[in-house]
């Protein structure tokens, strides 16, 4: 793997840095205290292109390849975490998986609003009763022919009837369309699980945002209670009974971005932790002379390395065209819990001004810690990994 960039992905990077100083840093602390994103934002990210790199042109997309991807979702979680959370859902969890799994009308129905940011969209998977057992999940869709017999099915008439709850659901009470995975068929298990592309006008669909959460305040958190809401039959993403393939392969790339927005945060740790060290005195000295103090900003600095290259191989594994869901999982692990470290060892390094709002660190640890819960919780990729080596699995 060649570790230089090219001159377009520093471009990307550099393009990203800039508007992430203009449109976001500005604003970060006032987002956060009113729990809410300013919205408008999302047309920006929009119009700058990160709505749709690795998305093809013909669909409204910026092209670029994964790493470019991973450099720019880097620096929004530099920025906020919250921000990159809009970008890797509506991009990464729902407007690639249209791209890699969507029919041709599919495809020219969402991908212009999503890569444009006329649309946002969501992941429906998780629900109160199944997080990291997705492939229990309760939510049912069943088929209405209207009497006729049918073959069930994307490619035949018809309708589906949809009931259930989903949770914790990222850009929920923004999305115009949700990726949704519901249970069609009787199959066991995740193999009765198909997936949708439900319009969230569509009747029945309430959602309520979710407050108090520790970090992603600025984040529009949903439950989301679908109540016979009915879908043309069209609306099935990829075959009948291939929603759990279609979850699994959005979040092995999920993952990766998750990763790249952890190395972000982890990023923003070592930046402000060296800063402050250079400007705060204490015992007649700015404390970065205090050798405890650089032990640790060098543990972060070690964090924020390692993370980002595990998280450049998954990029090059894809762009290769190589398997990558083992060390995108080796990626999410590792970069969530070292953003969670890092951004912990900077709120020492600013002591009790670490602990309120007015400076970055406290934001950065509360932003960290879900990265280990979401997207498959640190267990979840490690018995994805123990299963890899071993050839046993535990689920
Ligand atoms: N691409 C395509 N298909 C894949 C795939 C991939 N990367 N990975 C698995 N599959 C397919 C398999 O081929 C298999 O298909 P068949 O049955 O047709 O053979 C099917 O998916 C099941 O695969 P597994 O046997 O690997 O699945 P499992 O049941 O063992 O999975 C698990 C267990 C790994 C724990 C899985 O349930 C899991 O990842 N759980 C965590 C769920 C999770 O991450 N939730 C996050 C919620 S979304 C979120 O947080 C978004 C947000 O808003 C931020």
């Amino acid at each position: 793997m060649n570790l230089e960039l090219s001159e377009e992905q520093r471009a990307v990077r550099q393009l990203a840095r800039d508007f992430v100083d203009r449109e976001i840093t500005p604003h970060v602390v006032a987002w956060d205290r009113a729990e809410e994103v300013d919205r408008s934002l999302v047309k920006k990210l929009g119009e700058v292109g990160f709505l749709g790199l690795t998305i093809d042109e013909e669909y409204g997309g910026s092209g670029g390849d994964h790493l470019a991807y991973c450099l720019v979702t880097e620096e929004l979680g530099r920025g906020d975490s919250s921000v990159r959370g809009i970008v890797s859902v509506s991009l990464g969890l729902v407007a690639k998986t249209i791209a890699a799994w969507g029919s041709e009308e599919q495809k020219r129905r969402w991908l212009p609003g999503l890569t444009s940011g006329a649309y946002v969209g969501c992941f429906g998977l998780t629900e109160p009763g199944t997080g990291s057992d997705a492939g229990n999940l309760a939510t049912r869709a069943v088929r209405d022919d209207g009497g006729t017999s049918r073959s069930s099915g994307a490619e035949s008439g018809g309708e589906y009837v949809i009931n259930g709850t989903k949770m914790f659901i990222t850009n929920g009470t923004w999305a115009d369309v949700v990726l949704l995975f519901a249970r069609s068929t009787d199959a066991p298990g995740h193999k009765g699980v198909s997936a949708f592309l439900v319009p969230t006008d569509t009747p029945g669909l309430t959602r309520r945002t979710i407050h108090g959460k520790l970090g992603l305040r600025g984040q529009a958190t949903a439950e989301l209670v679908l109540a016979d809401v009915r879908v043309p039959a069209s609306a099935m993403l990829a075959p009948e009974g291939k929603g759990f393939s279609v979850a699994m392969s959005a979040l092995a790339k999920g993952r990766m971005s998750v990763a790249a927005g952890c190395v972000g945060i982890a990023q923003a740790a070592l930046d402000v932790a060296v800063r402050y060290a250079g400007e705060r005195e204490q015992f007649g000295k700015t404390i970065a002379h205090h050798q405890l103090v650089q032990e640790l900003i060098s543990d972060i600095a070690v964090d924020v390395d390692a993370a980002r290259l595990l998280t450049w191989r998954v990029a090059d594994l894809i762009d290769r065209g190589l398997p990558f869901t083992v060390e995108s999982s080796k990626a999410k692990l590792f970069a969530s819990e070292a953003a969670v470290r890092a951004a912990n060892n900077a709120l020492q390094v600013f002591g009790g001004y670490g602990y309120i709002d007015e400076y970055p660190a406290g934001k950065l640890l509360r932003d960290a810690r879900v990265m280990t819960l979401y997207e498959g919780t640190s267990q979840i990729q490690k018995l994805v990994i123990g299963r890899a080596l071993t050839g046993v699995s535990a689920f």
